[in-house]
């Protein structure tokens, strides 16, 4: 299995740092009626083979004449040649990549941000827990971490949703319960259907059923903001550093290679020091949480 933990700088034309790659969107995989997981594949093969990136990164994701956002990076770095974002329809630049087709042209640069610290983390139990389109970006680190299953040591994955039905990548998170190698570990706040038979809770309920070893565990927690809230109080009171919670933090980005200022926090630009944190740099830091 392939490991890329080395150091991934932006791969950007030396003239042109916001001069986007093009890339062909392979296949469009319809998650919930307003998100959708986009494969691309870089026109240039040399891109193909070279783009590198760690989990927790993001690119900007660009449609010509239209705009650019930033966006996680969904898949892992251990399965490279092509990029998975998974995206909800949010405004200007999303709701023109959902009237896209297979075959249409986007552009990517980046990819950007530090992203998780994987080395550290390398030898400790990992718990990661997403909240919703909060598995975006923590399904690259999972993927990572289950393809160099021997560099950790428990992998613990907590997901909540609200329903069945708004499970993003769901066949995907079923499969893995049936793993011994992850305890995977899914809630849904409520099952409509009533044909869902696993655990139905608010995603810090998940606490109730595990027991943790702090000392020896990195918690990687992505989500919306109720999720931070509840989630860090259940990793405070379980004795977890705050070192040692990792969090994926959305700031408004314009650049996205430290330019412009939009994404400074304090004295942090959450594009280049980000968008991943220690909640020990996130309480420091006025308004990032
Ligand atoms: C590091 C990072 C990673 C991200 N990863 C993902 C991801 O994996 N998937 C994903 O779906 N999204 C992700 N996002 C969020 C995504 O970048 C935003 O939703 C982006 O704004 C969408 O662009 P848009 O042009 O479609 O929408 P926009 O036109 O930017 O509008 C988005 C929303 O913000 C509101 N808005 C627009 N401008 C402002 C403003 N100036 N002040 C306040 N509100 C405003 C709009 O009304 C709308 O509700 C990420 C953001 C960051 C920073
Ligand atoms: S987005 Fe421009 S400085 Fe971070």
């Amino acid at each position: 299995m392939l490991l890329h933990t080395d150091t991934a700088p932006p791969l950007q034309p030396a003239a042109n740092p916001y001069q986007p790659y093009m890339a062909r969107i392979v296949r469009i995989q319809k998650m919930l009626d307003d998100t959708r997981v986009f494969t691309l594949r870089f026109l240039d093969e040399s891109m193909v083979r070279s783009f590198r990136h760690r989990p927790g990164q993001f690119v900007m994701l660009s449609i010509p004449g239209t705009g650019e956002a930033p966006i996680s990076i969904s898949s892992s770095p251990t399965r490279p040649e092509i990029l998975e974002l998974c995206v909800r329809r949010a405004g200007r630049m999303t709701s023109s990549l959902f009237r896209l087709s297979t075959n249409d042209v986007v552009g990517v640069r980046g990819p950007y941000g530090n992203g998780f610290p994987v080395d550290d983390i390398r030898g400790n139990h990992l718990l990661l827990a997403a909240g919703g389109l909060g598995m975006a970006p923590l399904r690259s680190l999972l993927w990572y971490a289950l393809d160099n299953r021997h560099l950790f040591d428990g992998v613990i994955l907590m997901y909540g949703s609200r329903s069945p039905a708004d499970m993003l990548f769901r066949d995907e998170m079923l499969s893995l319960a049936g793993r011994d190698d992850v305890n995977c570990m899914l809630t849904v706040d409520a099952d409509p259907s009533g044909a869902w038979t696993g655990r139905i809770g608010h995603l810090p309920s998940l606490f109730d059923h595990v027991t943790l070893e702090p000392a020896r565990t990195y918690a990687a927690v992505c989500g919306p903001p109720v999720v931070y809230r509840y989630v860090l109080e259940r990793l405070l009171a379980a004795g977890f550093s705050k070192d040692r919670i990792l969090m994926s933090l959305e700031r408004r980005m314009k650049c996205g290679i430290g330019k412009c200022g939009h994404c400074s926090v304090g004295y942090k630009y959450t594009c280049l020091q980000g968008p991943i944190f220690t909640y020990w740099d996130a309480i420091n830091l006025p308004e990032m949480i």
